[in-house]
């Protein structure tokens, strides 16, 4: 058999009137009308409430509840993975155009019967847009699903090329001997439904601790893909406080993986962790891990004013700065910064913060109460900072959400706090340099960070391009010329960085696949 072509899911625009809008306005409305939800641990297909109860609030309006969800304790996490390594070897043996198939099932689900309700998922407990929920818990999602299915079919075919005389060589790829753990992040619904549907998908078993503050839409798309035909016990939903889940579940002789994405602080500790269980295991674990950032939008006297300004102010604010990927930190040369400046004060003037569920608002709610407050401590620290000027933004309020105005601080100091530390948060910072420096400011910014996740540059000069990408190599896993940072689409610009951002086994891409198999040669003599 073979693999149909696939295609990036079509994104739908909500344009006022349109049917999408209709539809997911009833069910926005739906799940207003559910809350607060009771959310489950589920484990070998069971629904388990352990009691152990933490709230997901609604982040644009936080005294709303939007899920009690059920903390999995120690007992349930050894009973999630016992059961998951006896689902294994049935799971193990069903062939990949069966486990293919499920997965091109759960992707017409997200794309058609479920599209809305794991969009309304996604904006009311993680914050977005209808449009950021589009891109991410609709579009990226069918993609991972239906793209890895095609890469998966890509590695597969990857086999000896020669064959001396009555033998046949061939490659199996073996998923791994044991269990994989996901560990998710808040920002984005579909990373949580790769992380764990990428090892499973290659016939590996999953125990899945999604990130607390999208545990509602992590539970959306566990039930997407166990409707599409995934056995219980493959995947374990087993939301918990770190420690518990966590610490029992790299104990384990046979944790096989961790495939992870969120902070490079926790990702450092898990890592150590597995390092001083290292003789324990059964076999050496392989760590997949996208971590943090600060990402760089640089920009040539060559520039193109209008594409700089528009991409900075989507890239920098677009899901209130909470894309792993979002601009962080900004390099303009002085010749355009005038026009630079007048161009972004214009484009923040028309920027509306507000209710995610109104189709109205640019941006958002940050996450958490702890997520606003270390954006607050960054721009307080900002306006006490001799060298640095907000230019836009500076103000908060979490009287009813997690409100910050997007906030664009200029800097004498390209070395300030808030152009080196990962922030998380809807800010900018600009250093302004003389445009005849230009390779002196490209050393700069390659080597003024410990990250090096994404990164943009805006040029018209093929020279200044050639020498730019030439100095920025391993400033970014992921480099745009002439657009912006954020926004990389699976099947097109696979995704991941070096550096503390992460291993860089690439999202959306053959290559993160081989890391969750194990491949057996075998000879076979005639
Ligand atoms: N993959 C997401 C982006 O590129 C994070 O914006």
């Amino acid at each position: 058999f073979k693999v149909p072509t696939v295609v990036n899911e079509p994104m739908k625009s909500y344009a006022p009137g349109s049917p999408e809008r209709t539809a997911l306005q009833t069910a926005l409305k739906e799940l207003r009308a559910q809350v607060p939800l009771d959310i489950p641990c589920i484990v070998n297909g069971q629904e388990v409430r352990t009691g152990i109860v933490e709230k997901q609030v609604m982040p644009h309006e936080h005294k709303t509840i939007l899920c009690n969800y059920h903390n999995a304790d120690e007992a349930l996490v050894t009973k999630a993975i016992d059961g998951a390594l006896a689902a294994k070897e049935h799971w193990e043996n069903t062939p990949f155009s069966d486990r293919a198939a499920i997965f091109l099932k759960a992707a017409d689900l997200v794309s058609t019967k479920y599209r809305y309700k794991v969009m309304a998922a996604t904006m009311l407990g993680q914050g977005k847009t209808a449009w950021q929920a589009e891109i991410d818990a609709a579009a990226e999602m069918a993609d991972f699903w239906r793209f890895g299915v095609k890469f998966a079919e890509e590695l597969y075919g990857v086999q000896p090329p020669q064959n001396s005389a009555g033998t046949w060589n061939r490659t199996e790829y073996r998923p791994l001997e044991g269990f994989v753990f996901a560990v998710s992040p808040f920002n984005f619904t579909a990373i949580g439904g790769n992380l764990a549907g990428a090892p499973v998908l290659m016939g590996n078993v999953c125990v899945w601790k999604p990130a607390p503050a999208a545990t509602y839409a992590a539970y959306v798309t566990y039930e997407i893909l166990r409707e599409a035909g995934l056995p219980a016990g493959v995947i374990q939903f087993i939301p918990g406080p770190a420690p518990e889940v966590v610490g029992q579940a790299l104990k384990h002789p046979e944790f096989a993986a961790l495939h992870f994405t969120g902070s490079t602080h926790v990702f450092r500790k898990l890592w150590k962790d597995i390092g001083n269980n290292i003789d324990n295991y059964k076999s050496y674990p392989r760590i997949v891990g996208e971590t943090g950032g600060k990402n760089f939008h640089m920009a040539h006297k060559t520039a193109s004013v209008n594409s700089v300004v528009q991409n900075t102010i989507r890239s920098a604010f677009e899901y209130q700065g909470q894309k792993c990927s979002a601009c962080s930190r900004a390099y303009f040369p002085d010749n355009l910064w005038p026009e630079i400046k007048a161009g972004l004060l214009k484009a923040h003037s028309r920027i509306e913060v507000g209710s995610v569920e109104d189709f109205k608002h640019f941006a958002g709610p940050v996450i958490t109460k702890p997520s606003f407050d270390k954006v607050k401590g960054y721009i307080d620290w900002a306006k006490s900072d001799s060298e640095s000027e907000i230019i836009a933004g500076g103000t908060y309020d979490d009287s009813k959400g997690y409100f910050i105005q997007p906030t664009i601080i200029v800097t004498t100091n390209p070395k300030s706090r808030t152009m080196t530390e990962e922030i998380f948060g809807p800010v900018v910072t600009i250093y302004v340099y003389k445009a005849e420096e230009y390779e002196k400011t490209l050393d700069l910014v390659a080597n003024s960070s410990a990250y090096a996740l994404t990164g943009s540059l805006f040029s018209q000069d093929r020279y200044a391009t050639i020498l730019g990408a030439n100095k920025l190599r391993h400033a970014a896993g992921n480099f745009y010329i002439n657009d912006k940072c954020t926004g990389a689409v699976v099947g097109q610009q696979p995704f991941g960085g070096g550096r503390a951002s992460g291993t860089n086994d690439k999202a959306g891409s053959a290559a993160i696949l081989s890391r969750f198999v194990s491949p057996r040669s075998i000879k076979e003599s005639f």
